[in-house]
């Protein structure tokens, strides 16, 4: 395994499932917290938002914290970015006063060039514009494998903005190392432009049928902030079709999970009650998020 988390060509199979483990080996014994571990003092990380984020970052925060490491959270806002210093030079200033790993989330894919020029430095990606998350990947993975034995026989639907979206890029890369019967992509054609003819996957428009024969439904939302044109639907219409709701959910398997990895736009993508239903693994994901990034974080310090 690399010392950095970027992408999962940094990853097999094993380093998935080994994650997994370790991960759920940080739950405490009544599974509802994660213990604290006084693992790693020595060690500073530092977060470099250039997104906003509430789950990755404060995961990230508790977690270092369950590990006894120090987390200081780099502000953008106040820094010399602001006057002009480059994201590689704020990046090198970093590195020299000794900081051993950095999170970071751009809105470009900047990271995988960035990597290389640092010997001293870890790095986690935590979020590329609307490339790549492989961290949400993992929880993701995670959640699904709590609920369901093997990847390989699953339905998989993912449904909702997905041209837009970092989290279904890693996921598909990630599912094909540890395997899946098959995946679904549905919704608006304005919004699946690149997943109309995947050689991953089938374009389904209609949700009914999409969601028919689904073991897991993974709900995206609209990345408003990502849009460059108008959608062609309004918002009325983009409910009445693409919305996951109890009654879209009609049709569902009664076992199927149902997957966001947020933040929610209630009553868009999903109704409130959808969300409250005992297939809906969001709360879960959540939770899971602070053993995912104890597992991620201790892994890498094991590769420095
Ligand atoms: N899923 C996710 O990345 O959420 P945040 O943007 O809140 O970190």
């Amino acid at each position: 395994m690399s010392k950095n988390l970027i992408n999962f060509s940094d990853l097999t199979k094993k380093d998935i499932f080994d994650f997994i483990e370790l991960a759920n080996n940080f739950k405490s014994e009544d599974s509802l917290n994660y213990r604290d571990e006084n693992l790693f003092p020595d060690k500073k990380i530092v977060s470099m938002f250039c997104e906003p984020s509430t789950r990755t970052k404060l995961s990230f925060q508790i977690a270092a914290h369950n590990l006894g490491a120090k987390f200081i959270d780099f502000d953008l806002s106040n820094s010399s970015m602001n006057k002009g210093e480059s994201l590689e030079d704020t990046l090198s200033a970093m590195e020299m006063m000794g900081v051993d790993l950095c999170i970071l989330r751009h809105t470009e894919s900047v990271i995988h060039d960035f990597v290389k020029n640092f010997s001293n430095m870890q790095f986690i990606n935590a979020g590329e514009g609307s490339i790549s998350h492989p961290t949400q990947t993992l929880i993701d993975l995670m959640t699904i494998h709590e609920s369901k034995e093997k990847f390989e026989n699953l339905n998989i639907t993912i449904v909702g903005d997905l041209d837009h979206s970092r989290v279904v890029n890693s996921f598909i890369e990630a599912i094909q190392i540890v395997g899946y019967k098959s995946i679904t992509f549905c919704g608006h054609p304005d919004l699946c432009k690149n997943f109309i003819e995947s050689p991953i996957g089938n374009f389904e428009p209609e949700l009914e049928t999409a969601l028919q024969d689904a073991d897991v439904v993974m709900a995206l939302r609209i990345q408003n902030e990502r849009l460059s044109e108008k959608l062609t639907i309004g918002a009325s219409d983009y409910v009445e079709r693409y919305q996951i709701n109890v009654d879209s959910l009609q049709v569902a398997d009664p076992e199927m999970i149902l997957l966001h990895p947020g933040p929610v736009n209630f009553g868009i993508e999903l109704s409130k009650e959808a969300s409250e239903l005992e297939n809906c693994k969001i709360r879960n994901q959540i939770f899971n998020g602070v053993g995912m990034r104890m597992a991620v974080l201790t892994k890498l310090f094991s590769q420095a």
